[in-house]
């Protein structure tokens, strides 16, 4: 700011101006996580209240989730989550694995290069709970993306719900890759989260089948990423039974990570469900009062 000839200050040209773009308010990382965790909490309730048929209390909850702002405010906060500054969307980590598993892949993927049966395809990734187009897994180029959410925030995401989405007529609908970043703690009860697991058997690949040697030790897969407590402090949950799950699904873990806030794993599939599927009950693994109670539970075939 100078002084002009008559020793008045000079104001600057964009004062007084109205502002032609206002930025969206950044939450701070408390105001996020209360955000967020009361929004779990309140969707747990009212799961509770439909699963007893209490209808006044479903309405009650319901009002306290809209009185939060409801999904899309929760989703802004999620996003905040992702900001570059609070560690950066979780894709990141799954692209450095790819990176290191198979350091050609992104001329692998490219479709000229790719095994016969998926040759002009590429590698098609299902970014289930996407609430970007600009994530890494998105920027990387290798996959063609088809991205779905609940509550679609723009343009290149679908508005669909994973556990309602129609089931694919054949491979060219299939996926190479499935990401639930965040999505399976979501799902408000353990009964579902099993639904929502073995749900995305039936829209990847088969194993082997497709692919060239490069690319089966990653390839069909599925990459996860959950709250930590979720399996290192819950009553139901830890890493040797979520491995069992996994496994009796046909899933390996490939890779795994734990932080102060977030597991993410890469699963591939490897084999054909287990049969007849064994129930997974929601059974205390761990004691204690500070634990948190997450589980997956799995009905198994005989019901
Ligand atoms: C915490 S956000 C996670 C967003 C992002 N994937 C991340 O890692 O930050 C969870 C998102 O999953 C979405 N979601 C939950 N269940 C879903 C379902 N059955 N189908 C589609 N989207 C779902 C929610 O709408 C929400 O936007």
């Amino acid at each position: 700011m100078g002084v002009n000839k008559k020793g008045r200050v000079k104001k600057s040209l964009t004062t007084g101006r109205p502002p032609t773009v206002l930025k969206p308010k950044s939450i701070s990382r408390k105001a996020t996580r209360t955000l967020i965790n009361s929004h779990h909490v309140l969707e747990k309730k009212k799961a509770q209240a439909i699963a007893k048929g209490d209808i006044a209390a479903q309405a009650a909850i319901e009002a306290e989730i809209a009185a939060l702002g409801g999904l899309e405010k929760y989703q802004q906060a999620s996003l905040q989550g992702q900001r570059l500054d609070r560690g950066g969307d979780s894709s990141r980590v799954l692209m450095e694995w790819l990176k290191t598993m198979s350091p050609g892949l992104s001329d692998v993927a490219s479709p000229s290069s790719v095994s016969s049966s998926t040759r002009g395809a590429g590698l098609r990734m299902l970014e289930v709970g996407a609430l970007s187009t600009a994530n890494a897994c998105s920027k990387s180029g290798i996959f063609g993306m088809e991205r779905i959410d609940l509550n679609s925030q723009s343009d290149g995401i679908l508005q669909q719900d994973f556990m309602k989405r129609p089931l694919p007529k054949d491979d060219s609908e299939r996926f190479d890759i499935i990401s639930l970043s965040l999505v399976l703690n979501f799902v408000p009860d353990a009964i579902g989260r099993g639904e929502m697991l073995l749900r995305t058997l039936e829209f990847l690949k088969e194993p082997d089948t497709h692919y060239s040697s490069q690319l089966r030790d990653i390839f069909p897969s599925l990459f996860m990423v959950l709250p930590a407590p979720c399996i290192t402090n819950s009553r139901y949950m830890n890493e040797a039974h979520i491995d069992s799950i996994m496994n009796t699904l046909g899933y390996m873990k490939v890779q795994s990570k734990t932080t102060q806030k977030l597991v993410y794993y890469l699963w591939v599939r490897k084999s054909a469900v287990q049969s007849p599927l064994p129930a997974f009950k929601k059974l205390e693994l761990r004691s204690g009062h500070s634990r948190n109670n997450f589980a997956i539970v799995i009905r198994g075939s005989s019901g």
